[in-house]
């Protein structure tokens, strides 16, 4: 696999990234929205659900032995809310908050720097059932979350992220519906974007109250494409780029929100929003780019957004997102050259799914995914390209270390670095795993 660690500069970080709910399983922990959601018919492919998942929460110790054997520098996790906080607010159940005590002194224990993601999707139902992220009280409940797991992790955790993909949690569920809550709703949209907003800036204040450094969110972002030079094409383009790669961004960079996103959004969000742009653009640590693909935007009648994606010309993956490792570049010099400056980046997730299928080996199953090893070469090319042109591009982490709960596609998308057989509950390190742990040896000066 090319590039190797040796063509990065010195102190670059590789690392894997996993969620809590789409691999631990839920166990003990509170019930939450993903639950519900799961339970509802027809909401997630083979009627799946988070209650068994990769059973991390037994077997942490086995999948971070994987990430340690590989020669990874970071291991990304997230904690769940509801297993901390089953009520989403109150008493702390202690299992809860033990286990992941457990999982942080393994990761170091294992020389891997652990990467906390506080909010990765799991909302405790208590808080779903009080209206969720269309309700401004979460977000202050999300603060209560920070501040407790600074208290408690905070001596020992590496980096912090108050939120991964807000956009996910606020535009796909509750404006496509795909996603956990299920709405289909632009006024609750508006107010889940602007109160997840929030929520990190009220979580970002809390973990500086607690002491910790290093804080930052994850964003994921795609670049849009016009898919003809008509003139509304073009401005259905810039409308989906504002909602979906800049309302987060503005906000955390720059404390202000695009104006072709207010356009639509604007008349349903929350009396005196902007009284809390100076919290949601308080200063960060790094920001985290999540990047898997592109998009190809036609415009759509109907009311506001006016948009709708096209297939692209590019080879798909099993998600049928389209291959575009060129874009990449662009976006992280579009990111930091127009909006975090020397704020340092992290490509937090990037990855595919592929259908993964084990053959039988001399010695066990074997998964050969070339596909996999030749999407991330490409990515990492694309990444050190990024940073021979100045970008501060300081990580990449692959998405994901195992085979798990790929939401609303349940169990058949396959984006590990480990196979995982969901039955027996087997970890098979895939050709890609085997790639990257060469890849990471080369130190080379
Ligand atoms: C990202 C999510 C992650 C996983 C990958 C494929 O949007 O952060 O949980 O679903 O996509």
């Amino acid at each position: 696999m090319t590039p190797t660690r040796a063509d990065f500069p010195p102190g670059f970080l590789f690392g894997t990234a996993t969620s809590a709910y789409q691999i631990e399983g839920t166990g003990g922990a509170g019930p939450c929205h993903w639950d519900s959601f799961a339970a509802t018919p027809g909401n997630v492919a083979g009627a799946a659900d988070g209650r068994r998942a990769c059973g991390h929460l037994d077997r942490y110790a086995e999948d971070l032995d994987l990430v340690a054997a590989a020669g990874f520098d970071i291991y990304r996790f997230s904690t769940s809310w509801a297993r901390v906080l089953p009520e989403g607010a109150g008493a702390p159940d202690p299992e809860g908050l033990d286990f992941y005590d457990r999982l942080v002194d393994a990761t170091l224990a294992r020389g891997l720097k652990p990467a906390l993601t506080l909010y990765h999707w799991e909302l405790p139902s208590p808080l779903a059932d009080r209206g969720g992220w269309t309700n401004r009280d979460t977000a202050l409940r999300f603060g209560d979350f920070a501040a407790l797991m600074a208290e408690r992790l905070g001596d020992r955790v590496w980096s912090w992220a108050t939120l991964n993909e807000p956009w996910c949690a606020a535009w796909l569920g509750h404006f496509a519906g795909v996603h956990a809550p299920g709405l289909r709703d632009i006024r609750a949209t508006a107010r889940a974007m602007h109160h997840l907003a929030l929520g990190h800036g009220v979580g970002l204040a809390a973990l500086r109250a607690g002491g910790v450094g290093q804080i930052g969110i994850v964003l994921n972002f795609e670049p849009a494409f016009p898919a003809d030079r008509g003139e509304a094409v073009r401005a259905a383009t810039l409308r989906y780029d504002a909602v979906f790669n800049r309302f987060f961004l503005g906000g955390v960079a720059r404390g202000a929100y695009p104006e072709l996103a207010l356009e639509g959004l604007g008349p349903h969000l929350p009396r005196g929003w902007q009284a809390d742009l100076d919290a949601i653009g308080a200063p960060i640590d790094w920001l985290g780019v999540n990047y898997y693909t592109v998009k190809r935007i036609t415009h759509a009648p109907g009311p506001w957004p006016n948009w709708a994606e096209v297939p692209g010309p590019g080879r798909k993956t099993d998600m049928g997102w389209e291959i575009a490792p060129m874009a990449l570049p662009d976006l992280l010099r579009w990111i930091s050259g127009s909006h975090t400056g020397d704020l340092p980046l992290y490509v937090t997730e990037n990855g595919m799914a592929a259908p993964d299928t084990p053959v039988a080996g001399e010695t066990g199953p074997e998964i050969h995914d070339e596909d996999r090893i030749a999407f991330l070469s490409s990515h990492l090319a694309a990444a050190r390209e990024a940073i021979a042109e100045g970008v501060p591009l300081k990580g990449y982490i692959v998405w994901s270390l195992l085979d798990n709960f790929e939401w609303a596609f349940g169990y058949g998308k396959r984006f590990g670095l480990v196979h995982v057989d969901f039955e027996s509950l087997q970890r098979t390190p895939k050709a890609s795993y085997h790639a990257l742990k060469r890849m990471l040896e080369d130190r080379r000066p």
